[in-house]
């Protein structure tokens, strides 16, 4: 894959980063600064790591960057006018499914109701593009047929999560068509497992609580995890384990440029974001123990409610239309770049 250098709609704009204390977030911050593009970052600190924008001024010394603590709610038109922000990546969210089931009304007010305020505020501001983290929560449970998953599957969300997240790419599809003739483009990424830290070790994932397997995997490595639960070993797949598309954060963040890159005025754009190949949690545990060279201790629980059997994109239609593809072909280099960062930063951030 080659990198790709993001001139739309005009380099000399600052490029507005929501989230980007979090752990995508952070990684586009360092990505568009090291590009020499001036970067606005935006997070509450709800749920990000100040540690991870220090990391960003370490690596990145003299970059034009801004950090801003706020919420999304609490910017206006003007004050993206006053910044000559020119495109948006909207990264903030509140992302755990669990939590979206127990408080249904932070999930649609932070990603949907949040989400919609930002947009109009981008472009009453004459922000020209707008990028919307979405999610491959967003399909639901799509029938054996539908695997691989492209973007025409049909949307069908199991949880307030996937459906605070629709319903915002609904809102930013509409509002898009509304402002036609005024330059405005956007899309929706619908990101599958998103995994592994940046390849030049600077930054991590570091959620509290953590939900995704692999850094999962690597606090009981470090014994921070007494054991890992698997959930489910009887579905209809070759092991019987969960199957998942994992995409190096690297590569992810890659394929925002090359969106930025490629949207024409006025459009609009929905594109699944994945590597298209399937890791099962099984093959997951044994990568990492080949990594890090560590038994892991795994117990078999019950399976959880809404957990598809198979989720893996094809991820031919960016590739296709953009000329992105994921360059970290195997697991085992994903959970790597995991583990260079885990094992030098035992505690996370707060080291
Ligand atoms: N991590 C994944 O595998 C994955 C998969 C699919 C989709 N996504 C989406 O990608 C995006 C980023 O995910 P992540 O894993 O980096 O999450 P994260 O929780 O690490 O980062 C989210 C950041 O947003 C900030 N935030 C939350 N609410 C805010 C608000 N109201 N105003 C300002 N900032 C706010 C948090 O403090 C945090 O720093 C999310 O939109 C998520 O839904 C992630």
């Amino acid at each position: 894959m080659r990198a790709i250098s993001c001139v739309v709609p005009d380099s000399r704009d600052a490029i507005l980063i929501t989230g980007a204390a979090g752990y995508i977030g952070s990684h586009a911050t360092l990505r568009f600064l090291r590009e020499g593009r001036r970067v606005v970052a935006l997070d509450d600190l709800s749920v990000g790591r100040p540690g991870a924008i220090e990391a960003i001024r370490g690596a990145a010394p003299g970059a034009d960057l801004e950090f801003v603590r706020r919420g999304i709610t609490e910017v206006d038109a003007s004050w993206i006018r006053g910044r000559g922000i020119g495109a948006v990546l909207h990264f903030a969210a509140r992302a755990i499914v669990p939590e979206s089931v127990a408080r249904p009304e932070l999930y649609y007010t932070v990603n949907t109701a949040g989400s919609v305020a930002l947009m109009r505020a981008c472009l009453e501001g004459g922000a020209r593009r707008f990028v919307l983290s979405s999610t491959a929560a967003t399909y639901g449970v799509p029938p054996a047929d539908q695997i691989p998953i492209r973007e025409s599957t049909r949307q069908d969300p199991i949880n307030p999560y996937g459906r605070s997240k629709l319903a915002a790419e609904w809102a930013l599809r509409d509002l898009t068509a509304a402002s036609a003739g005024s330059g405005f483009a956007s899309a929706a990424l619908r990101y599958f497992n998103v995994a592994g830290c940046d390849r030049t070790g600077v930054l991590g994932e570091d959620h509290d609580p953590e939900t995704h397997l692999i850094p999962i995997l690597l606090h009981h490595v470090l014994g921070r995890v007494d054991r890992v639960t698997m959930y489910g070993e009887d579905y209809d797949t070759p092991d019987g384990s969960c199957i998942r598309d994992y995409i190096h954060v690297d590569d992810l963040v890659e394929a925002h440029a090359a969106v930025l890159a490629g949207l024409g005025d006025g459009e609009f754009r929905a594109y699944n974001l994945g590597r298209g190949r399937g890791s099962s949690v099984r093959e997951v545990i044994a990568a990492v123990e080949r990594v890090t060279g560590h038994a892991c201790r795994v117990e078999v629980g019950p399976r959880r409610a809404g957990d598809p059997p198979v989720l893996v994109t094809d991820p031919g239609l960016i590739d296709r239309e953009l000329g992105w593809s994921p360059s970290v072909p195997t697991i085992e280099e994903i959970v790597g770049s995991a583990w260079a960062w885990f094992r030098n930063h035992p505690e996370g951030y707060r080291r």
